[in-house]
Formats: structure tokens, sequence, C-alpha cells
């Protein structure tokens, strides 16, 4: 369905999100016919480049992002829509370019996308204004992180609250917008055979992996600064926890969706110095191989001594009925052995067992719902060994292949949540109190760490993580899930 005719304004315009993610979503986007009239993407950076430059850079990009979707013809009619304006963010200079550049707008939709280091977020937006470019209706899309801490993420929402209200304002977390994510919701809510069994009642625990094969590479300047638990735990894994664990909404909308995601967040057990030693484990990859390759330790990538870990596994607990004694292990890494994305619901033990024990034993069921790649839902079961033989039991699966289902490409994240900026539609955006209330949560494990100045545990580049990580979970009696 076409959306609405409109001028896309991306800050950042030469940098990396602009280039690897969001002009390849916006291409595929008007390769697919939503993209309308005279919408156009204004792209503004620094660097005083020509259009015609900025052009060819995208260009560059794009073929290598889109593959085999690039053709020339829609390719030239994209291009149109591209226009480039040398904007200081922090300066004066370049507003009234950009102020000439929308001046024919008309009634189109207005987005400012920033996608910038957070602490232009303020600046640029009180630019906005002083430059009458923010109109009411305009939108404003703001790239995690939001903040490095809880009073960091305050001024940043008062700093962009003082120009946007809140329903302009659409804070990004790319995971909301992969399809996989989305369903989670359709399993859980357009299905009545889970919800009965979604609580403590029935459910063991659950896990929570999105594991790497990259390392920071030449990120490393902005990921020492932040760390696993800023760049992935804070947003993109609590989200993931969120949508599993909430209440169902009253409805798909943008309050019902966020109310109940925040509920969760708000009854996260806080974690205290003692928790923050006994149920996280931090790590730091060193030397090692990615898929058959050498490659160098985060500090080597680095080139200086730090403490700030590309790995982390947390045991996490949520105070509230539905969820009381069952624990959620969430684990993230960069340059681990797969580049896997899933959430595996392990089920209760049936709670008697009428086989004789020659029978085999009887694993608990086990629902894994596969973000990425080979995205699908299996479910593990029991079922007879065949054969006339005596009756001996053996674990098979239910597998639901999205790519052999539905033969259709698996659109990027940000297709959608671009797309639903331009519609008006914020459900899969964080609200101002969600980013807050899990900065809340997130900020005691980021003192307790700071004060006890302990090195993370190494491991070796391509591996599953530090070996503390593994006790954490076996401590319980359980294990990660590990068929990927
Ligand atoms: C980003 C993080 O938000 O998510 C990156 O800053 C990480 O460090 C990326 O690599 C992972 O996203 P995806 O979509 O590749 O799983």
């Amino acid at each position: 369905i076409p959306v609405a005719p409109f001028d896309y304004v991306v800050f950042g315009g030469t940098g990396d999100l602009a280039l690897r993610k969001l002009l390849p979503a916006l291409y595929h986007r008007h390769q697919d016919q939503q993209i309308t009239g005279p919408s156009r993407i204004i792209a503004v950076a620094r660097s005083a480049l020509s259009r015609d430059a900025y052009i060819a850079k995208v260009l560059e990009w794009l073929k290598g992002q889109v593959g085999s979707d690039f053709d020339e013809a829609t390719w030239a009619a994209f291009a149109d829509r591209i226009h480039y304006v040398a904007v200081d963010a922090t300066g004066d200079a370049g507003w009234p370019d950009l102020a000439a550049a929308l001046a024919d707008g008309g009634s189109k939709v207005r987005v400012f996308y920033l996608a910038t280091a957070p602490d232009l977020f303020g600046p640029i937006c009180r630019s906005l204004k002083a430059a009458g470019l923010a109109t009411p209706d305009s939108r404003v899309v703001l790239e995690k992180p939001i903040g490095t801490d809880l009073a960091s993420a305050r001024k940043i929402n008062d700093e962009v609250g003082a120009v946007f209200a809140e329903q302009q304002i659409y804070r990004i977390d790319h995971y909301l917008g992969k399809e996989t994510v989305q369903n989670l919701l359709a399993l859980r809510f357009a299905n009545s055979l889970f919800e009965p069994l979604w609580s403590s009642a029935w459910i063991d625990h659950v896990q929570i992996t999105v594991a790497e094969t990259v390392g920071v590479e030449s990120r490393a300047g902005y990921y020492d600064k932040s760390g696993a638990l800023r760049d992935m735990v804070q947003n993109h894994l609590l989200q993931l926890l969120c949508l599993v664990a909430m209440e169902p909404p009253r409805q798909m909308d943008k309050d019902a969706v966020r109310d109940e995601k925040l509920k969760v967040l708000r009854a996260l057990k806080p974690m205290k110095a003692p928790d923050v030693l006994s149920s996280i484990v931090r790590g730091q990859y060193k030397a090692g191989a990615s898929r058959g390759e050498g490659v160098p330790g985060y500090l080597d990538e680095l080139g200086h001594e730090s403490h700030t870990e590309t790995f982390v596994a947390l045991k996490v607990e949520i105070q509230n009925w539905r969820w009381a004694g069952v624990p959620f292990y969430l684990r993230t890494g960069k340059r681990m052995s797969e580049k896997v994305s899933e959430i595996a619901i392990q089920f209760r033990p049936v709670p008697h067992s009428i086989f004789p024990a020659d029978a085999g034993v009887i694993d608990p069921n086990r629902l894994i719902v596969r973000l990425q790649p080979n995205e699908g839902i299996r479910l593990h079961m029991m079922t007879k060994e065949p054969g006339p033989g005596g009756l001996r039991l053996r674990p098979a699966s239910l597998n639901l292949s999205f790519a052999e289902t539905f033969k259709i490409r698996n659109p990027d994240a940000y297709e959608r949540l671009l797309m639903d900026v331009v519609r008006g539609n914020p459900t899969l955006f964080m609200r101002r109190d969600e980013v807050e209330a899990a900065w809340t949560w997130v900020e005691p494990i980021l003192e307790t760490w700071e004060r006890r100045a302990e090195p993370p545990k190494p491991y070796v580049a391509g591996t599953t993580g530090p070996a503390a990580a593994i006790a954490l979970i076996e401590r319980d009696g359980r294990t990660w899930n590990e068929e990927a």
C-alpha cells in the first residue's frame, strides 16, 4: 500500500547507517512502488559534496547491499528522489540551504531522521526549531543509543522534547521491525494454543540469544564507550524479553502495546551488587578464528587496554504473578561461533512418566523462535521411535521455515519502520518511559562494574563465549540451546 508523499531528511547522510541500511531500505520501498509522487530523500552531512558525488556514493553502496534486486531503471528513478545538503549540525552553516530545499515541500509528510551520534540530537533539534523547519506535523526519528545512562537519556529526551511533542518522536529499535520479531506477536496472540501454557505453571525458563560472528572492527571507537550491555541488552534484548513476557495488549495499538512492555520493564528484579556478581558474566574476545580465518582480539583492534565487554550473559527475573520463579537467561556477544538470534522457551518436564526406564529419557518440550538467520519456529517434542520393537522414545521436531512456507524476500527491519514513520504509526518504536525504564534497570549493573573495575572474562574469538557463561546456566541444572 503506497504511503503519502514525504520528505525524508537524513542527518548523518554520509554515515554507515544511512548508506548501509536506510538508503537500501528506501530503494526497496521505491522498487515495490510504496513511495509515491514527489517524495524526496534529502541527505544531510557536514562534507561539502555535490549532489552527483553523493548519488555516486549511494550507488556504490547500494549495489552491494541490494544484490540481485538492483536494476538500472529503478535506480535511475530512485536517484531522482535523492538530494544532498551540506549542514554543520553544531554550527550555523548550511541551515538556510536546508530551509530552501524544504521550502517547496508543500503538504508532504516531513521526517527528520537523526542517524548521528546521540549528543547531536539536542543541538540538531534546536537548530531545526530556530530555522523554522520543525513544523507541528513533522516527525523526528532517533537512532539508538538514546544516551549512555539514565541521566544522559533523560537529557536527550528533554532536549528533543523541547522541540517535538512525544507523538512526533520515533525512537528506533530496529529489532522491533524484524519480521520474525513481529511474528512473536502473531505466535502469541493469533494462536490460542500457547497462551494457556505461557506462565510459570508450564514454562521452566526462557533463553534469549543474539550472537554475532562479526567483531567491532571500524566501530571500536564507539563500541569501547558502549559495550555489549549498552549496545545490545539495554535495547534489543530487553525489547525481545518484553514481547515474550508481556500480558496480551488490548489491541495492536501504540499505547496498548507499549504500556504492556513498560510493565515488564518495571517488573524486572533490580540487580543489586551481589546479583551482578552472581547472575551476570562479562566477556571480551581474544584473537581466534572466525569461519576458518584468523581474527584479532578486541584489544588488538582497539589498540589500547580496555575493560569493555564484548559479551554478556545474564540471568534475569520478572517479579510478577505470571513469571515468578522463571529465569530468563539472556546472552549476546561479538565474535561468537555462529550468527544466530533466537528465543528458546523451555517447558516443564512431564509430571510423571508412564514409560519403563528403558524407553529412554523424556526431554521437556522446547519451542524455538528463530529470529535470524533461517527464520522460523520449531517445536521439539517426544515421539515413539518407529518400528515393531518395544516402545522407545525419541525427540523430533515440528519445523516451520518462513523461507520455505512464504517464499518471499524477507524485508529488512528498516523498510517497515521507515514507512511506519510516514504512516504515523509509532507502535513499533520505543516510548520515552520505556527507554528510561530500561536504563533504570541497567544502570546499577553499570555502576557495580565500574566500582569493582574487574576485567571481563576472556574468550577465544569464534567460540560460544567464556566458560563462566556456561556455568551460569549449568549451575541451575540447565543448558544453553546449542542446536544452531
Ligand atoms: C546494532 C548494534 O544496534 O545492532 C550492533 O549497535 C549490532 O553492534 C547490530 O551489530 C545487530 O543488528 P542485526 O540486525 O545485524 O542483528
